[in-house]
């Protein structure tokens, strides 16, 4: 099956698509889900994720995102791409109150966030830290999507979330079981540290998160359906 990566314009601010990006994309594709069905995209960003549902057919395209500039980059993108998508600024309570979804699909920040965060050297140019800042465990958007997931899912709808195994794909998997959801990994994919984890491997590896030396990560797409 030929995977279609939307081409976005970049925005100053705006989490540029990358492996995680196309990795959902990639999934979501191949589920054979998206045709003819609503889908909400949280945590948009630059829309890319939800430009490619909308291409695929879905019935309805929804986005959130907490940055007012992502919104108007996705909106932007969507309208560049000849697309539908009806992106918003909000939050997982917003989402919630929009829904349900017959697809859910969300690339949320999940990158653990240590104490000395704010004197990192992260290169300028690499978007806001809102894309990836995600607490001490990077589970800070994470917990509650996969705890509320089933009030967002219409009967047999299915979730599929991207995160890195640095913020904990068993912990995931097990939540969304305990809310009564089949979960599983469906995707995965071993990629080299980007700037903020080589900013942060000295702290991840005193944390025990990260093997000495090691700096590359899996990213992990989980897959949870409500039946
Ligand atoms: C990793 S980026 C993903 C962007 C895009 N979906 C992609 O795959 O390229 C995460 C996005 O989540 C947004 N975000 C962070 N916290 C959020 C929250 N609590 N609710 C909604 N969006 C949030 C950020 O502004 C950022 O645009």
């Amino acid at each position: 099956m030929t995977i279609l990566y939307p081409d976005v314009q970049e925005s100053v601010d705006v989490y540029a698509p990358q492996h995680d990006s196309y990795l959902l994309i990639e999934a979501m594709t191949l589920s054979g889900l998206v045709k003819g069905s609503r889908v909400l995209d949280f945590c948009t960003g630059s829309g890319v994720v939800a430009i490619a549902a909308a291409q695929l057919g879905a019935r309805t395209v929804t986005a959130f995102d907490i940055c007012p500039r992502a919104v108007g980059c996705a909106a932007t993108n969507a309208g560049d791409a000849g697309v539908d998508v009806d992106a918003r600024v909000g939050t997982w309570a917003d989402a919630l109150a929009a829904g349900p979804f017959d697809v859910v699909v969300s690339n949320p920040p999940y990158v653990p966030t240590g104490p000395h965060a704010h004197s990192e050297n992260i290169p300028a140019g690499v978007g806001s830290a809102t894309a990836w800042n995600a607490g001490i465990d990077g589970r800070l958007v994470l917990n509650p999507m996969c705890d509320r997931a089933p009030e967002l899912l219409s009967d047999g709808g299915t979730m599929l979330i991207v995160h890195s195994e640095l913020s904990d794909t068993e912990q995931s998997l097990r939540r969304l079981r305990s809310v009564g959801l089949r979960s599983e990994v469906v995707l995965n994919q071993l990629i080299p540290f980007g700037p903020v984890l080589k900013a942060r491997a000295n702290w991840l590896e005193s944390t025990g998160r990260l093997p000495v030396g090691r700096r590359e990560e899996e990213i992990v797409v989980i897959r949870a359906e409500k039946r």
